[in-house]
């Protein structure tokens, strides 16, 4: 199955297994950054040690933050106490590059466009084709300055000029959680109420945490204000698994007819659910059992999938923000599913790692399946058996984890190129592979 940079993947039987994911990665940055702007140490447990989580802890201790490394596995840090600054972040010595991540960079963004002191974030190069006009706008009109460096227009390399933030109102053009939360960071730093305005709900995790460090804001509907001048109190936080690492292991149980899954400790906030609601209307059998539930702790729990016969379904435009990272193994589901799979509204997925549609409606035919492109998503009428084929991944980890999958239901071996981006989101995910397949039937 191992191949240095690549995955070799054969179809498996129906199988019964247990598993625990990696801490969740929208958890874990904002874990970082809200610790290291905090008035003390703060104990973070179950930290995702991937590549883009690992920058985004490398740009906080840039900006001046101490980090004690408690534990480490083979991937990285996953036990660290971050020494939070009370807000008073230092300039770092060089550029702070991002890597491959959106997150990091646009909440990154939004901390750095209120220092007095000018930065630069630099990213890969996904990371610099990736719009940053959306996060540019609202903190342009704070007052932050920022040039946009990179080959495109709105394009990373982002400069920052420094300056002082005024509050505002910003009525979000699109649904996006990160755009939400380079605002609120950004709010921390302006005197006033900003307030942003979002069109559809969005995972709130800035929210949930920032709450949990008693910074104060406000929710009314779809609009969230927070107020300026705040420093976080320090807390210790546990990070759940990431539902978006576990949906790979949940699509293929799903699937399978007669396998069950038991996933421990994952987070199960429902802004990111969704995806579990489809997979039910497909025929699905999932359990879930919360054990956490004060309104601000982040839901997580155990997950419980038994396999069944899938149908296609529709996604409905109010699901796709929240399971809009799990649009490439939903679509492996389609194909697998009888009827017809239709994902719209979800142009976003163009401007991911990479263009997701295209590499989705690429690979799926290449492995034999019936898909059409739209602009705005795809439809995948299933039924088609898979054929085992040789693809490429575009450097992007959740079309190379989706195809592994789609692999295990192929005919013959499915050999999935240049799969190194894995860690930016799961380390460790070949090894859950394999102990998945050891446990067939
Ligand atoms: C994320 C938000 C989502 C998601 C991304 C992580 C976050 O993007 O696709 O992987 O942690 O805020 P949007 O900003 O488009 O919501």
């Amino acid at each position: 199955m191992t191949g240095s940079n690549s995955l070799r993947v054969s179809p498996i039987g129906d199988f019964s297994a247990e598993l625990t994911v990696p801490g969740d990665k929208s958890i874990s940055h904002r874990s970082a950054i809200i610790a290291g702007l905090s008035n003390g140490a703060c104990h973070i447990r179950n930290y995702l040690p991937s590549e883009d989580c690992l920058n985004t802890l490398r740009a906080m201790e840039s900006l001046g933050v101490n980090c004690d490394y408690l534990e480490t596995n083979e991937h990285g840090p996953i036990e660290v106490i971050v020494h939070g600054r009370g807000m008073q972040l230092v300039p770092p010595s060089g550029p702070i590059d991002c890597g491959n991540s959106g997150t990091g960079m646009r909440l990154l963004a939004g901390v750095l466009a209120g220092q007095e002191f000018g930065c630069t974030l630099t990213g890969d190069e996904s990371l610099s084709s990736r719009p940053m006009g959306r996060i540019m706008r609202p903190l342009e009109r704070m007052g932050a300055r920022i040039e946009g460096m990179g080959m495109n227009e709105g394009c990373a390399p982002l400069v920052f000029h420094g300056g002082l933030l005024e509050p505002i109102h910003y009525v979000m053009p699109m649904a996006s959680a990160q755009v939400k939360s380079a605002i609120l960071l950004a709010g921390l730093f302006a005197k006033g109420r900003t307030t942003v305005e979002q069109p559809a709900e969005t995972r709130d995790h800035t929210e949930r945490m920032l709450a949990r460090f008693r910074v104060r804001t406000v929710r009314n509907g779809n609009e969230i204000t927070i107020y300026g001048g705040q420093v976080p109190e320090a807390i210790d936080i546990d990070v759940p698994g990431d539902i978006s690492s576990a949906a790979f292991w949940i699509v293929a149980a799903a699937a399978k007819r007669n396998s069950k899954l038991l996933i421990r400790n994952v987070g199960l906030n429902p802004t990111r659910t969704a995806l579990l609601n489809v997979l039910l209307r497909m025929g699905a059998r999932i359990k879930d059992t919360i054990r956490t539930s004060g309104e601000k702790e982040e839901p997580s729990g155990n997950l419980e999938v038994g396999g069944g016969t899938l149908s296609g379904t529709e996604i409905r435009e109010d699901e796709i923000p929240n399971l809009i990272d799990e649009i490439p193994v939903l679509a492996v589901a389609g194909a697998l599913a009888g009827g017809t799979m239709t994902i719209r509204n979800a142009a976003e997925l163009r401007v991911k790692e990479t263009d997701r549609i295209r590499a989705v409606v690429d690979n799926l035919r290449a492995m034999g399946a019936d898909v059409t492109e739209h602009d705005d998503g795809m439809s995948v009428i299933g039924g088609n058996r898979l054929r085992g084929a040789t693809l490429d991944c575009s450097g992007d980890h959740r079309i190379a984890m989706a195809f592994a999958i789609a692999g295990l239901f192929a005919e013959g071996e499915t050999v999935i190129q240049n799969t190194k981006c894995i860690a930016t989101s799961y380390p460790g995910f070949e090894g859950d592979l394999k102990r998945i397949c050891d446990k067939q039937k």
